[in-house]
């Protein structure tokens, strides 16, 4: 279990979910922004980059008809759009969960473009209003459930990635998914700081890519996803640990070895490639039985069990027989 919680949250603080040494070199920076030495530069960008933000489709409908993949719609009840929206991940624009709403404003979705290259006979360069009409958008009702111990359900609007994987027809030697997502200095605030290695990379194994379960998600509560929460495109991987889900994607490679993600180069102790959400195995600093999910339980109170592979083992236990999953964690 962590030492130290954050006070108001009642999870692990950014000192323990981000390596000591990294989390150092951040308070550093963060000093140098409280100083002034970044800051008024950063105040006057961030105030025009709002204005320029304006007028783009923030809170525009995006609906999908219910999805028929089996396991995509959880009759459990959702969290409030509210909580979805402003309680986040998004390192990219601050390591406290309020940040990424407050900060996020100044993230410019279009234009976007998402690149597919590497191991694919149809490499190509996407913009984004080609990949909203690349297939039907459907809602998804997933669990989230974070490495750090608290969950969500969320109405997702988006399209199984293996629509888009299809498109660019992967060669034999396709075995990984590397996911680059925006690292731009000048709209991220954090991007710079030692946080993470940037940009945030992420991976998946081919099968795992091609599994119905895993969206290319736009939206969320039917209207288009809020920076926040990942715009213009970003994955949701609900078997896996949320970290899995990289948000605002500019970049697929499509690889033969198995890609070096952002959170395995921080603490590959900690964090592995596969982070398949098991309450059998426990992180280093915390137990992974239980979870609270949020709006729903006590500020402290983990009492909701958590489900081997998020509850999603019908679906998608098969693509892992005969690992061993202490090991491949
Ligand atoms: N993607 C990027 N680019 N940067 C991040 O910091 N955080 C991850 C994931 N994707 C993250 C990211 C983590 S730790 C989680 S739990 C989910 O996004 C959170 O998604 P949400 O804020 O939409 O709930």
């Amino acid at each position: 279990m962590p030492s130290t919680l954050d006070r108001v949250s009642g999870q692990p603080a950014p000192s323990e979910i981000t390596p000591r040494a990294l989390y150092e070199g951040r308070r550093g920076w963060m000093k140098r922004l409280a100083t002034g030495v970044l800051g008024s530069g950063l105040a006057t960008w961030a105030a025009r980059e709002a204005l320029a933000a304006e007028g783009s489709a923030k809170g525009a409908a995006l609906v999908g008809a219910k999805s028929a993949v089996a396991g995509a719609v959880t009759m459990e009840k959702s969290t409030s759009r509210a909580d979805a929206t402003s309680y986040n991940n998004f390192y990219e624009f601050g390591t406290d969960k309020a940040d990424p709403a407050r900060n996020a404003h100044t993230l410019k979705t279009r234009p976007w473009t998402v690149a597919i290259e590497g191991e694919v006979k149809k490499p190509k360069i996407f913009g984004i209003d080609e990949l909203l009409k690349l297939s039907a958008m459907e809602e998804r009702i997933y669990r989230l459930r974070c490495v750090e111990g608290w969950s969500m359900v969320i109405p997702w609007v988006g399209y199984s990635l293996a629509e888009l994987i299809k498109q660019v027809e992967p060669t034999g030697n396709a075995k990984y998914l590397e996911f680059h997502t925006l690292a731009d200095p000048k709209t991220m605030p954090f991007v710079g700081s030692r946080v993470l290695d940037w940009p945030y990379v992420e991976g998946l194994r081919i099968d795992e890519a091609m599994h119905p379960l895993s969206l290319l998600a736009f939206g969320m509560y039917g209207e288009v996803l809020p920076n926040q929460n990942g715009a213009p495109v970003r994955l949701v991987m609900p078997w896996k640990y949320g970290f899995k889900s990289a948000k605002s994607i500019v970049k697929i490679r499509f690889v033969e070895q198995q890609p070096k993600t952002a959170w395995v180069k921080a603490a590959a102790q900690e964090y592995g490639f596969y982070s398949n959400v098991n309450p059998k195995v426990d992180h280093p600093r915390w137990s992974q039985a239980t979870e609270r999910r949020i709006g729903e339980d006590g500020v402290f109170n983990k009492k909701r069990p958590t489900l081997m592979f998020n509850g999603y083992e019908a679906q998608v236990g098969s693509l892992y027989a005969g690992l061993d999953l202490s090991k491949n964690y």
